[in-house]
């Protein structure tokens, strides 16, 4: 670096930065980026509005009709930008089975090398000059209320404008951040580029990003590196990245738990209310569930959102568990809402909103695949292509792509819980956990024990969605719907799980009830035979009639299951063979299905507790004896 005095003129240090550390960090990823200049965010709205702005003449953003779709975008990525980068998401852990084998692990000399020395061939270190040309925003940001206690802050530098107003509406950003931060408070360092560096004039493109991706976490020193994507989870470094994974291993360290969870809260028409904490997988209805508008024949309910993706969730002086959601906005699908699916979503997005990578209608507004019945008889699609339903008919061509999201603030959800920026959190009275499946698993079961619970989740299958790039639609096991987000050793995250069961049960406070759903079975014309959605209420009022000791059951083969008449059905056509196509057990089936976990056990052998193979030995008894 040169002279201090042109270093602080080259940075543009505001004079409310206080915080040495902070600052010379920053000047030394200019440095290694050789960004063009630094802008300090300030999460201001004439900020916001001035970024988009810019954005808009870059050609990244449309601004949409104003009279349909208030102060709102439309960004439309780069075709090879679309979603999740499992393959190139690693742990850098300096052992390898600390990352544990979920993970991609390199050891993290060897990581550095690659994004930031240069390697031992001369090969040039990837960040070396990533930002030429572009601007290096600073982006200052707290996952979970300012200034509270369960808060912690990082600060992401990036070359994508896109992120800063993205992260504007997830998290709480700007200068109320450095001010809780002061002279030496302490932050996650994040970087990011999108590996597109501009030389000599170059024209941009509308997505700058790079075919080459990196999605680093270095636990141990909690730091965050993100090379050659643009795309939510890639580049929104607060998300996946810092409230999942690096949140995770602090979590381990500090007793807590940090959860791909949607939460809720939902109250009984006398006026009981209770929070339901659920994990699904990517795609798989947490953003649904979390906003559910009980339908008609359950009147009185209510459910209101106090988070949809991310929960971070500690133990109470009372021995309860206590949930936040470290986010301030949802980045959701987009395909498939509507206004039967979820209206709380649809009210949310009338304004203020950016889209990615959803269609174009000729009035400057947005449609999606399942936004209405009949579509549009003309769009633009994602890819900027014209799009009409009778050449999609033929091609098969998606106006919005699959993985296509909005981004948007809590504040416009209709739904929102009162609690939901409540440092103290809600006291959690359920767990649940539920993929994608189209056989195998019923509809909904509750285990017997917090054991048996962990089980359940432990050996969760999925099938795989658009929100990773990669297979669709393929089987995995996806623990906890933690696999792509855990930031440590799996085993040794079951372990944790386990250990906190034994800590609350010693403190005498009643445990949380563990569920297993599953949405998703299909009848044998390949349709869904549950109608989910709204009507997922009718399962989740039957969980809270098994908390209150109302609600009747049966065991099956690992839990305990509601009969027929077990659910409320008033407002509802549902025949007992429809109810028993979704909660049938078959025999086979679950012999093929425990297969699988011995498969992940197998995988995860090195740590894992020996609670879960137990488990499974009594579950293959039972089998046996059912069979
Ligand atoms: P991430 O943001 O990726 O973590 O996902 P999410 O779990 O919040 O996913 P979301 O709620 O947005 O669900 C997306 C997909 O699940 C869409 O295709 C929905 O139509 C579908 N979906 C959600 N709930 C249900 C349901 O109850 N039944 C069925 N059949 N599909 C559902
Ligand atoms: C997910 O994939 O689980 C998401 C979207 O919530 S992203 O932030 O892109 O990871
Ligand atoms: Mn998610």
């Amino acid at each position: 670096m040169n002279a201090p005095a042109l270093e602080g003129l080259r940075l543009n240090v505001p004079d409310h930065v206080k915080h040495a550390r902070l600052v010379s960090w920053v000047a030394e990823i200019a440095a290694l980026t050789e960004a063009r200049d630094v802008y300090w965010c300030d999460g201001s709205t004439e900020e916001y509005d001035r970024l988009c702005a810019q954005l808009v003449t870059a050609g990244t953003f449309k601004r949409l009709n104003p009279e349909l779709r208030p102060n709102s975008y439309l960004a439309l990525s780069d075709p090879g930008d679309v979603a999740r980068v499992e393959d190139r998401t690693f742990i850098c852990t300096p052992s390898r089975d600390d990352a544990g084998p979920t993970n991609h692990w390199m050891d993290p000399a060897v990581m550095r090398g690659i994004l930031q020395t240069g390697q031992p061939d001369g090969t040039p270190a990837l960040f070396k000059g990533s930002m030429r040309g572009r601007t290096m925003y600073v982006v200052p940001f707290s996952m979970g209320p300012l200034g509270s206690p369960i808060a912690h802050i990082g600060v992401e530098l990036s070359d994508s404008p896109y992120v800063a107003v993205n992260m504007k509406i997830m998290t709480r950003m700007g200068r109320k951040v450095l001010d809780v931060l002061g002279a030496d408070g302490h932050f996650v360092p994040c970087v990011h580029t999108v590996g597109a560096p501009l030389v000599d004039g170059q024209k941009d493109v509308s997505w700058p990003c790079n075919k080459t991706k990196y999605i680093v976490h270095y636990p141990d020193t909690q730091e965050i590196w993100s090379y050659g994507s643009g795309y939510g989870g890639n580049a929104l470094l607060g998300k996946k990245c810092f409230a999942l994974r690096i949140a995770s291993t602090m979590g381990r360290e500090q007793g807590w738990l940090a959860e791909h969870m949607l939460v809720l809260g939902v109250t009984s028409p006398t006026g009981v209310k209770r929070h339901v904490a659920a994990a699904f997988p990517s795609a798989c209805g947490k953003t649904n569930f979390a906003m559910l508008i009980p339908p008609a024949g359950l009147d009185g309910w209510k459910v209101t959102t106090i988070g949809d993706d991310i929960a971070w969730i500690k133990p109470g002086t009372d021995g309860r568990l206590y949930a936040i959601n470290p986010e301030a906005g949802y980045f959701g699908v987009a395909p498939g809402t509507n206004e039967k699916t979820n209206p709380n979503c649809m009210a949310s997005l009338k304004r203020d909103v950016i889209f990615t990578n959803v269609a174009l209608t000729d009035d400057g507004d947005v449609w999606w695949e399942g936004m209405t019945d009949t579509p549009p008889a003309h769009l633009i699609d994602w890819q900027g292509k014209d799009w009409t339903p009778a050449v999609a008919k033929e091609t098969g061509a998606k106006a919005a792509h699959p993985n296509a999201r909005f981004t948007v603030a809590a504040i416009h959800n209709p739904a929102l819980d009162a609690e939901w920026d409540n440092p103290a959190g809600v006291p959690i009275d359920a767990f649940i956990f539920g993929g994608r499946r189209s056989t195998t698993v019923p509809l909904v079961t509750e285990a017997r024990n917090w054991v048996e619970g962990v089980y359940m989740a432990a050996t969760m299958g999925s099938e795989t969605t658009a929100a990773a790039a990669g297979q669709q639609g393929v089987v995995r096991r996806d623990p906890f719907a933690m696999l792509p987000f855990m930031g440590y050793n799996m085993s040794d995250y079951f372990s944790h799980w386990l250990k906190l069961g034994e800590k609350l049960k010693a403190s005498g406070a009643a445990l949380p009830k563990i569920y297993c759903v599953n949405w998703f079975r299909k009848g044998e014309d390949g349709k869904f035979v549950w109608p989910g959605y709204g009507e997922n209420m009718r399962v989740l009022q039957w969980m809270l009639g098994r908390i209150e000791g109302t609600a009747g059951g049966q065991e099956n083969l690992f839990g305990v299951s509601p009969r027929y008449g077990d659910l409320q059905w008033k407002g509802l056509d549902f025949s007992p063979q429809q109810f028993d196509t979704v909660s049938a057990v078959d025999a086979a089936a679950w012999t093929t299905e425990l297969d699988s976990h011995t498969e992940l056990f197998q995988q995860l052998a090195l740590r894992l507790p020996a609670e879960l193979p137990a488990t499974q030995k009594q579950l293959r008894e039972r089998l046996a004896a059912l069979a």
